[in-house]
């Protein structure tokens, strides 16, 4: 891959690309397109998938993260995708766990809160498999999901701390027609589940309504979304903030302008959202 992305670039190719975790949907390839568009005519898009283990807890979904590379394959041909880089376990953290990989990033800002509150050593993965990405793959342009807005805050900011010579992207979240952000994890969901999945979305839609163009106090926000949220038996919530979209710190007063994310369980299923107030 490295090779092959060295020869684009002496020939002058722009590279874009556009990392996943595979069992693709929608949201991923609106991101494949938004990378074409940026790079241009004459330029490989690169689609990475790899189901990075460093980024998962030890209860976490990583054996039963889904999989189906023939669908993946077939999405990315239709979308015009120049090169699927599939690494496995052994490329990619070479010996782990008995020895010979040692190196990680880690970002100590931005990770610490939400998702990193709750997923203590998420993001020193996510940091860490992106870094040896993007020296694998030499993207001009790389492009992530607003879907997953903490960790495209931290990738920002990996990448200008780290000098990384690349422009970041951040893409709007595709969503169902009953506004579910689409997530590989979705499938998980049984019926009951997956109808009040909708949760997430109706919980951010009525916050923006509540803050109206005068602000809220946040705890006050807070109490009423968590009330609501309870009236979706099969929901629980893991955490919900509101917080300033550039340096995630969190907002006493939440306003428009303000971001709001929140994590809920459905059963095991965990799923995430976001959006700007
Ligand atoms: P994954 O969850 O597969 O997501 C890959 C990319 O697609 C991320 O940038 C994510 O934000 C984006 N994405 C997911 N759902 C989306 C949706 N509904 N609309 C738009 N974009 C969406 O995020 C990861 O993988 C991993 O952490 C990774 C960055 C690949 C590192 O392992």
């Amino acid at each position: 891959m490295q090779r092959t992305a060295l020869n684009w670039r002496q020939a002058g190719i722009k590279i874009g690309f556009v990392p996943t975790m595979g069992y693709l949907h929608d949201g991923h390839i609106s991101l494949v397109r938004r990378a074409r568009k940026l790079v241009g005519a004459n330029s490989k898009v690169v689609v990475s998938i790899y189901v990075n283990p460093t980024q998962f807890g030890p209860n976490e979904d990583l054996s039963r993260y889904p999989r189906d590379l023939k669908n993946d394959k077939r999405l990315c041909r239709e979308a015009g995708v120049d090169l699927i880089f599939f690494p496995d376990d052994q490329e990619m953290y070479p010996g782990k766990p008995e020895g010979r990989y040692s190196t990680y990033v880690v970002e100590e800002q931005l990770s610490r809160g939400m998702e990193g509150a709750s997923r203590p050593t998420h993001f020193r993965g996510v940091a860490t498999v992106v870094a040896k990405l993007f020296n694998i793959v030499l993207p001009d342009v790389a492009v992530f999901g607003e879907k997953d807005f903490q960790q495209a805050a931290v990738i920002r900011r990996m990448v200008a701390d780290l000098n990384f010579p690349l422009k970041i992207v951040v893409a709007p979240t595709g969503r169902e027609p009953d506004g579910l952000a689409m997530s590989s994890r979705n499938r998980y969901l049984n019926p009951d589940e997956r109808a009040q999945a909708v949760a997430l979305k109706q919980t951010i839609d009525r916050a923006r309504k509540t803050v109206g163009s005068t602000g809220v106090s946040s705890a006050r926000l807070k109490q009423k979304l968590a009330a609501f949220i309870k009236t979706f038996p099969l929901a629980r919530l893991d955490y919900l903030d509101v917080f300033d979209p550039d340096d995630l710190q969190p907002v006493s007063t939440a306003k428009k302008g303000s971001q709001l994310a929140l994590a809920v369980f459905f059963g095991k299923t965990r799923l995430i959202d976001n959006g700007r107030l």
